[in-house]
């Protein structure tokens, strides 16, 4: 562990140094293959991770859990009725309460300003499990998975498809700081928040990585080495989800549109995933797709996470 990282935060990736993301892949690669080896990896022994979850998930609360096993440790899920949150207990308190009984926190929010109070009040690590703004857990799995399947990220490019979300914020971020070029293709009025591809525009600057904001899907997919997607309305959302259906449309990933993709190209979504809306069955489920291959890295990256700050 050659980057000392003990007691920070994870709330965005525009917090992290490219140094931090590469001790990240190098600490992830080494937890798979002791993983898969069957060798134990108690680097948490006897800690606790409090799991706050205000909104649902699959991969991230079982990845969490399943890695603080794996760690040696013990991760608490504590769901949107779990805690006094919903009777008017603030974030700031709860901060403060839970930092006296556990060693990190791991939280799902829907303001992001929540995961910025929990940094700001607790005394242990806080992870950003998903907010409206931002998902860094999942897009330094997806890194890691383009790092595994084509050996770099510098000078790659991926297309971004769809909703201008927490999705898109990360990956715009994530792919910048990384060298990675990035197109986004967004319908009018759904693209990316200005500030955060103003992020993206800063960390690119010394890696040299092209950002690209546009609402012409052809022009994103033109070469590119991965395409990806996310959900047309987010969790939080599902009143807006007929509304969305009809204008994304233009937006969905299908194979007229891969077919302005490099040959080669891998087909990610950070899953859920609605077939027949923002992707078509055959390419989701095609020759191209890495999608459970991301999920699998949540896995392993989260562990380098916990391990490295708590
Ligand atoms: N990709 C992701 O975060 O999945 P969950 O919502 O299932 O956690
Ligand atoms: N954009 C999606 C991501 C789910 C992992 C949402 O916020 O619901």
């Amino acid at each position: 562990m050659a980057v000392n990282m003990k007691g920070r935060n994870l709330a965005t990736l525009h917090d992290l140094t490219l140094e931090e993301m590469q001790n990240i892949f190098s600490v992830c690669a080494d937890l798979k293959q002791k993983y898969r080896t069957g060798e134990a990896t108690p680097l948490l022994k006897g800690k606790t991770l409090a799991m706050i979850f205000q909104k649902p998930s699959t991969r991230t609360r079982v990845s969490f859990e399943a890695g603080m096993t794996h760690l040696g440790g013990h991760a608490l899920y504590l769901g949107p009725n779990d805690l006094q949150l919903k009777r008017g207990e603030t974030i700031a308190d709860t901060a403060r309460v839970l930092s006296r009984y556990v060693d990190g926190i791991m939280a799902r929010v829907f303001a992001h300003q929540d995961i910025l109070d929990l940094c700001e009040y607790s005394s242990v690590p806080v992870i950003n499990g998903l907010s409206d703004l931002t998902h860094p857990c999942q897009v330094l799995a997806d890194l890691f998975t383009i790092i595994e399947k084509r050996g770099e990220l510098k000078g790659l490019k991926m297309a971004y498809m769809g909703d201008g979300n927490n999705m898109a914020h990360s990956l715009l971020v994530g792919c910048a700081k990384t060298g990675m070029h990035i197109s986004v293709a967004t319908p009018k009025g759904y693209e990316p928040k200005a500030d955060i591809a103003g992020w993206a525009r800063d960390d690119a600057r010394p890696t040299g990585a092209r950002v690209e904001v546009t609402t012409d899907p052809v022009t994103a997919v033109k070469d590119a080495n991965v395409i990806y997607t996310d959900v047309w309305a987010g969790m939080g959302q599902e009143n807006e989800h007929a509304e969305r259906v009809k204008t994304f449309q233009p937006y969905q990933v299908n194979s007229a549109l891969a077919a302005h993709a490099k040959k080669d190209y891998l087909f990610m979504h950070c899953l859920p995933a609605h077939r027949g809306e923002e992707v078509s069955a055959e390419i989701i489920d095609g020759p191209n797709s890495v999608v459970f291959d991301q999920a699998e890295n949540r896995l392993h990256v989260q562990k380098a996470i916990m391990a490295l700050l708590m």
